[in-house]
């Protein structure tokens, strides 16, 4: 039934859920070529920033508000403000939710289709297009701009883990989302490790580590600062509602404070070793940083398949990979399940197939920007950019910045006082985290995203 409220089955289960919203293609995927692209240290300067100081305490809202409503998220912003306004915050996130996962199930398709071609290589069958063994950088870099250049391919690869996404929020809370979470991120942990590790042997890990760390100042530009701060967001899902839905499953003797610093820490974690072992392959085979959306499809078989059994474990790293985006892919289509279903009170079943093939259709454009059509080259000729780096750009750099913006700005001045310390405070906290989290909340992060924003836009100029 419907109207019975679902819930994970211990904190363990909360934490699995949300971490696997958390740690996707954002930390494998995305960072690494987003930080190669604006040169390198500053980008995750400005990322480490505003994680500790804009996207974590949006982390801590987000669940407080779905904890303290048990509410998908239009409804919840409807319920602790007289004001019914609010209610747009929790839209905008499902509109954001749509429009990243649009995208997002398209990368999804890619990791299944080099999921597929690992698995042909460790058969040892070499397709045209395939991987074939001790393949060049440069070879590698063919296969991947042929395979963005196939709209068929890239429409079946986006279909299939669209279906799988559905397949899996059809389920429900404990039985699909938190059981498949559990046991992908215990053996993504593993593999991430033990890639970093490797990774350190190889000639170019010291160069990779002075690229991370090393921030230059003439890397700046408004856009990768906000690049910056909207990715911190959409690492750690906040901004369009995920974790408030996940929150709003969360029983009220788990601490949300504890849980939301681990959720925030591993996440980091995994970004930051993910994109190490991505950049130390690169330059260990003088593979520039700033490849574009290929990186991690370039740098994984180029690294891996010097080792032994280098075909199986290209096969084994991009069906991780492909877990990850699907565990994370599970919470955007969550939050459109849900609000959809409050509202219409159609059947989960149901309204999961109808979203998702809705989801599918706006990501088409999108699988097929990498080819000469229209939404590709023609649109970069036209706006420079093809469909695909707007979806991005749109939901990622300015919606989720603006939805987590009204979330802080909800929980820091709209939400009273009781509840947050009932929320907070009542399921035993870390010391002194209320009253930094509350100065977080209604000033800093707020001024702070606000700031940013002004300055993309020219009214400030802030350096
Ligand atoms: N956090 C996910 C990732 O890093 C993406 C995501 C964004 C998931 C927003 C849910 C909500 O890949």
């Amino acid at each position: 039934m419907e109207t019975m409220k679902q819930h994970w089955t211990n904190r363990t289960g909360f934490i699995m859920a949300a971490a696997g919203s958390a740690v996707g293609l954002g930390n494998v995927w995305k960072l690494p070529y987003v930080v190669g692209h604006h040169g390198g240290g500053l980008f995750i300067a400005f990322y480490l920033i505003s994680v500790v100081l804009f996207a974590l305490p949006a982390l801590v809202a987000e669940i407080l508000v779905g904890r303290a409503t048990g509410a998908p998220p239009i409804q919840a912003f409807g319920m602790l403000s007289q004001r019914t306004s609010w209610r747009w915050v929790g839209a905008l996130g499902v509109v954001a939710g749509a429009i990243i996962l649009s995208f997002y199930s398209v990368v999804g398709g890619w990791t299944i289709f080099y999921s597929a071609l690992g698995a042909f290589a460790t058969l040892g069958i070499t397709l045209p297009g395939g991987l074939p063994a001790h393949a060049s950088a440069e070879t590698l870099s063919n296969t991947f701009n042929h395979f963005l250049g196939n709209p068929g391919l890239n429409i079946l690869f986006h279909g299939i883990f669209m279906l799988a996404t559905i397949l899996v929020v059809r389920k429900g809370i404990s039985g699909g989302i938190e059981r498949v979470a559990r046991v992908l991120m215990t053996i993504l942990v593993g593999i991430v490790l033990a890639l970093a590790i490797y990774a350190s042997t190889l000639p170019g890990a010291q160069e990779a580590w002075n690229f991370m760390w090393s921030p230059k100042a003439s890397d700046f530009s408004s856009e990768a600062l906000l690049e910056a701060v909207g990715h911190s967001f959409f690492s750690l899902s906040v901004g369009m509602g995920a974790m408030l839905t996940y929150g709003s499953y969360l029983g009220k003797e788990h601490s949300i404070a504890g849980t939301s610093v681990i959720v925030a820490i591993f996440d980091t974690l995994v970004a930051l070793l993910a994109s190490f072992t991505i950049f130390a392959i690169g330059f260990s085979s003088h593979l520039a940083p700033g490849q574009g959306p290929g990186l991690v499809f370039i740098t994984i078989p180029l690294g891996l398949h010097v080792l032994p059994l280098g075909s199986l474990m290209t096969f084994l790293f991009f069906t991780l990979l492909f877990c990850a985006a699907l565990t994370s892919a599970i919470s955007l289509l969550e939050v459109v399940v849900a609000s959809f279903v409050q509202v219409t009170g159609m059947n989960r079943s149901a309204a999961s197939v109808w979203i998702g093939l809705g989801i599918f259709s706006l990501g088409l454009p999108s699988a097929v920007s990498g080819s000469t059509m229209f939404f590709g080259q023609g649109m970069s000729k036209w706006i420079g950019m093809t469909w695909f780096d707007l979806m991005d750009k749109i939901g990622s750099s300015w919606l989720l910045p603006l939805g987590a913006l009204g979330t802080l700005v909800y929980a820091g001045w709209a939400v009273s006082r009781k509840t947050k310390e009932k929320e907070i405070l009542g399921d035993g906290s870390i010391p002194g985290f209320y009253s930094a989290w509350n100065v977080l909340t209604r000033f800093v992060a707020p001024i702070g995203i606000a700031l940013v924003f002004l300055q993309l836009s020219g009214l400030v100029r802030l350096v």
